[in-house]
């Protein structure tokens, strides 16, 4: 039994949750899959305004024994600064359970209008590998003189033999799992004269182990304007914290909807949970309406089923299966969500894709 941990946390994440659960259960119905759930209705900004806190002083007791974490979205920026809300939750879970890979899936969809013109589906099918525990989102720093016309702000930024070998590793490892064996890196040594000459030092050393992976590298300024231009070169793209951040934002923005795009933040030695989650926020503008996209939310479900089988036949089917019933329900086109030209609900949307992974 794979003991899941569900939060849905803010606005939206309400609202695309059901649905993510409802195709899970699909699955595990199709698959054979022993799935087993517990709701936790704390990590959301109204817990914090009866507690003064986004979670309870033994979260991490309580959640360390799970399998997995499914996560919804945090954020409501009008009762709960946003960096309170996320770093007293979301940023704990990545951090203390060493969720050390940020995976985004970067593939455009049959059906959808791409921004991109001249683009099919199959030409943009890519994997973003972003380091998810140090890095340019580090607290070391400090803040001098403040509010006088001497203020001064400093944060560093910071970069472990550790923490970069062993996400150029996964990301290498990646790389050789897929047909193309390709790995690109960002970097900005041109600019970034220490942390940066450093990361590229050592993806040269990392890269001996993977003879049979080619790689490149790319200044994160020309990368991302490759990303529009030329998205047909990548296969497996790793970056730092902040570069990785913004290419996963870039990647899923250039096929699409933000309202597709899934994501993992992996513990890939399964010491701890992995956490699985739309790309999304909790998009304040739309709540309430039924009118989400449940997409990234479906297909960061069927991302955790395949790491929660590692390996296993079965979990593997029900991905494939889970993101094929996506493709379906694109190309059908009845039910889709008014972010991708439709009149269907969150609810029809999620009902077709569960109705066409059971009769597929
Ligand atoms: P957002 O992703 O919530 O929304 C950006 C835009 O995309 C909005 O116009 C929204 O309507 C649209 N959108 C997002 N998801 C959609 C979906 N599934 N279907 C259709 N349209 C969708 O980003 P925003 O507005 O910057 O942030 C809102 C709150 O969410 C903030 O508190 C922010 O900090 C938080 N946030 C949380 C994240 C997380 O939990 N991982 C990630 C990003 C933002
Ligand atoms: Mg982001």
């Amino acid at each position: 039994m794979h003991k899941i941990a569900v939060i849905a946390g803010d606005g939206i994440g309400n609202e695309v949750m059901p649905e993510g659960l409802r195709v899970l259960e699909a699955a595990a119905r199709r698959f054979d899959l022993a799935l087993g759930y517990e709701t936790f209705d704390w990590a959301n900004c109204d817990y914090y305004l009866k507690h003064g806190q986004m979670m309870p002083d033994d979260w991490f007791e309580r959640l360390q024994g799970f399998d997995a974490i499914y996560f919804g979205a945090v954020g409501w920026p009008d009762k709960v600064p946003d960096h309170i809300s996320l770093w007293g939750s979301l940023l704990q879970f990545r951090r203390r359970f060493d969720e050390y890979v940020n995976l985004r899936p970067v593939r455009l969809l049959p059906g959808v209008p791409c921004p991109l013109s001249g683009r099919r589906p199959g030409d943009i099918d890519f994997l973003v590998v972003r380091e998810n525990s140090e890095g340019e989102y580090s607290s070391v720093g400090g803040h001098m003189y403040e509010g006088t016309e001497r203020e001064v702000v400093v944060q560093e930024a910071v970069f472990s033999r550790y923490g970069v070998d062993r996400i150029l590793k996964y990301a290498f490892d990646l790389a050789r799992s897929r047909p193309k064996r390709h790995l690109t890196s960002a970097t900005k040594s041109n600019g970034i004269s220490i942390s940066m000459p450093f990361w590229d030092k050592r993806l040269e050393a990392v890269a001996a182990g993977f003879p049979d992976v080619a790689w490149d590298k790319y200044h994160i300024d020309i990368l991302a304007a490759h990303f529009v231009l030329n998205p047909q070169r990548f296969d497996v793209v790793v970056a730092s914290n902040l570069f990785g951040d913004i290419l996963s934002d870039l990647g899923p923005a250039c096929t699409g909807t933000i309202g597709l795009a899934p994501s993992a933040n992996l513990n890939p030695e399964r010491r701890y949970p992995s956490l699985f989650e739309p790309v999304h926020g909790s998009a304040p503008d739309i709540y309430g309406r039924n009118i989400a996209n449940p997409i990234a939310m479906i297909w960061s479900g069927a991302m955790m089923l395949d790491f929660l089988g590692d390996g296993a036949p079965n979990y593997r089917a029900a991905h494939d299966a889970i993101v094929a019933a996506i493709e379906s329900a694109l190309e059908g086109g009845e039910r889709l969500t008014p972010d991708l030209g439709g009149t269907g609900s969150t609810t029809d949307l999620g009902k077709a894709i569960a109705a066409a992974l059971e009769n597929a």
